[in-house]
């Protein structure tokens, strides 16, 4: 039975995964190391913060303290410059149809994000009064791929972790639900279709039906 739907809001809720790469790959250029999609992958889900550490670790790169942080307020700078106008138009496909499901079926719903503009995206989709429950980058001490982020939000939903579903586009996300015992199904990112027991290709793929006969 499944009682909670938790969702990951970059590449899940809002096309903000793009803008994310495109700030890291600004930053990418400044600091004269490589990056592309491929490696993008590999900073998905990640905070700011260990996105950066994965950059440069990735191109062996070292920098000094005070140069990491104010890489950080750049990218986020840039970042927030690049969302700046994204409304409606933005949400992905399915999302208005899964939290109908919900609303049908009882299910409780929340956001597990690590991101720390995630309510400020909320409210520029007009989504932010729609998930009473929105756990994101500023209320965690350990971020994807730990699973704090999704046990924050079962517990404040009321709801056992294992009638949960996460909805996640990251691999570090996919391990956080995985870490923390809670059903993940692998959204939109086409690395993740064999990673995962269970992918979609947009929420609008989601059968409650289909997926209560399989579990
Ligand atoms: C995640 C994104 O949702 O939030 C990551 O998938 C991003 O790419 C992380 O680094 C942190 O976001 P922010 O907005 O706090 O920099
Ligand atoms: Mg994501």
């Amino acid at each position: 039975m499944i009682n909670g739907f938790i969702f990951d809001l970059d590449g899940v809720i809002v096309n903000t995964e793009e803008h994310h790469y495109k700030a890291w790959k600004e930053i990418a250029n400044k600091l004269n190391v490589d990056f592309n999609k491929s490696l993008n992958e590999n900073l998905k889900g990640l905070s700011r913060k260990e996105s950066l550490k994965k950059l440069l670790e990735l191109n062996k790169k070292k920098i000094s303290e005070n140069e990491f942080v104010n890489f950080l307020i750049e990218k986020n700078k840039i970042y927030k410059s690049l969302i700046d106008g994204i409304d409606e138009t933005n949400i992905l496909d399915g999302v208005q149809n899964i939290l109908k499901i919900a609303d049908k079926n009882n299910i409780s719903v929340a956001i597990g994000s690590s991101s720390k503009n995630a309510k400020m995206i909320l409210k520029k989709l007009n989504l932010y009064n729609r998930f009473k429950i929105i756990i994101d980058g500023n209320m965690v001490t350990n971020p994807k791929p730990d699973p704090e982020v999704f046990i924050k939000a079962a517990k404040l939903m009321r709801k056992k972790i294992d009638e949960c579903i996460v909805f996640e586009d990251a691999v570090s996300g996919i391990i956080a639900a995985e870490r923390g015992g809670f059903k993940v199904i692998g959204v939109r990112n086409l690395n993740l279709k064999n990673r995962t027991d269970q992918f979609i290709n947009s929420l609008s793929e989601f059968r409650l039906d289909d997926y209560e006969k399989k579990i």
